[in-house]
């Protein structure tokens, strides 16, 4: 199946997602610290959560963790959920073996891989991912899955009619709207994702989504801290940049951004995004950043899907961590 049509295949991932979630009863009463480790497309599923976490209110605080080690809050965490789309990936088993050591209760979302044997093995709940998809793509079905878990034990008040709405505003979100950023991402050199604060988790999707899909190089700036170290720079910036600019809800960090973007116009394209504050707000700006970096890929005769250095780099991981490993 084509990148563009995994990406298509949004809404039902949703819905599957957080069905698959709720159902899977994990234990999180009376949690107060719950640990989403992941990395990539499956670790922008726990920022996601997060942000969704904030917007709809959550009794518990979440923590992501992108790296080989949880650090020495291990043991302060109530519940740890690994999330790796294949299965595969170290840096997630190794958190989850950290965590695990340190007799924290943990739960696996996977489509399989060596994450769904450990958690046969060591007898975890283990929510099953649809396999065959990109993980960045399959997205929709990581986050459901984490916010079903987080919603059947009532640490997030986030209603299956509210994820049923999203789903419906996800298969409005047509491939034409993203025309004009793959353009812009494109035709450029570096690609900026300037943003507020309170939506940095959306400019970092794009980021990644930029890098993974279309090749390119992208950075994100966040605004007000911005304006005062990294907008010094574009007036002396010679090669082809545009600037992808996402709004998000405070007041004066919006101003900020808009202050910011007077200076972005000057030195290349600058598009805007604006965010509903909702579940369907966030999926559809993820949504619009996963078509676009398609588009873009597509215009530059690349194949969106391909990602050699990544798996150069798990490969040489996996081997070093074979040699090494403990036996989980
Ligand atoms: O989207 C991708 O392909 C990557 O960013 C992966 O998500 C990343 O390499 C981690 O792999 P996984 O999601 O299988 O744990």
């Amino acid at each position: 199946m084509s990148l563009l049509d995994q990406y298509l295949l949004w809404p039902e991932l949703l819905r599957e997602g957080f069905s698959r979630g709720l159902e899977k009863r994990v234990d999180v009463r009376r949690a107060e610290r719950i640990l989403v480790c992941g990395m990539g497309g499956s670790g922008a599923a726990g920022d996601l959560a997060l942000l969704v976490a904030r917007i709809y209110g959550s009794r518990v605080s979440i923590d992501v963790v992108k790296d080989f080690s949880v650090g020495f809050e291990t043991r302060d965490y109530d519940l740890a959920l690994a999330v790796s789309y294949s299965g595969n990936t170290i840096e997630t088993i190794s958190c989850l073996s950290e965590a695990l050591a340190g007799g924290v209760k943990a739960a696996v979302l996977s489509s399989g891989g060596l994450l769904r044997e450990i958690a046969e093995r060591r007898g975890l709940p283990w929510i099953p991912l649809r396999s065959g998809l990109k993980p960045r793509a399959a997205l929709p079905a990581m986050l459901g899955a984490i916010l079903g878990v987080l919603a059947s034990t009532d640490c997030l008040r986030l209603s299956e009619e509210e994820v049923e709405s999203a789903t419906a505003r996800l298969e409005r979100v047509s491939v034409e709207e993203a025309r004009a950023y793959a353009e812009a991402i494109a035709e450029s050199s570096i690609v900026t994702i300037a943003s507020t604060r309170d939506v940095s988790a959306l400019a970092e999707r794009w980021r990644s989504e930029i890098a993974e899909n279309s090749k390119k190089v992208a950075k994100v700036e966040v605004y007000p801290e911005s304006a005062h170290n990294d907008l010094n720079s574009w007036l002396f910036f010679k090669a082809p940049a545009s600037f992808i600019v996402i709004e998000g809800w405070s007041e004066y960090s919006r101003e900020a951004l808009r202050i910011a973007s007077r200076v972005f116009k000057q030195v290349g394209r600058t598009l805007q995004v604006s965010v509903e504050k909702s579940l369907a707000g966030v999926l559809e700006t993820s949504l619009l950043a996963g078509y676009s970096t398609v588009l873009a890929a597509q215009a530059l005769g690349l194949d969106p899907a391909a990602t050699p250095a990544i798996d150069a780099y798990r490969g040489e991981l996996e081997k070093l961590w074979r040699a090494r490993r403990s036996g989980l």
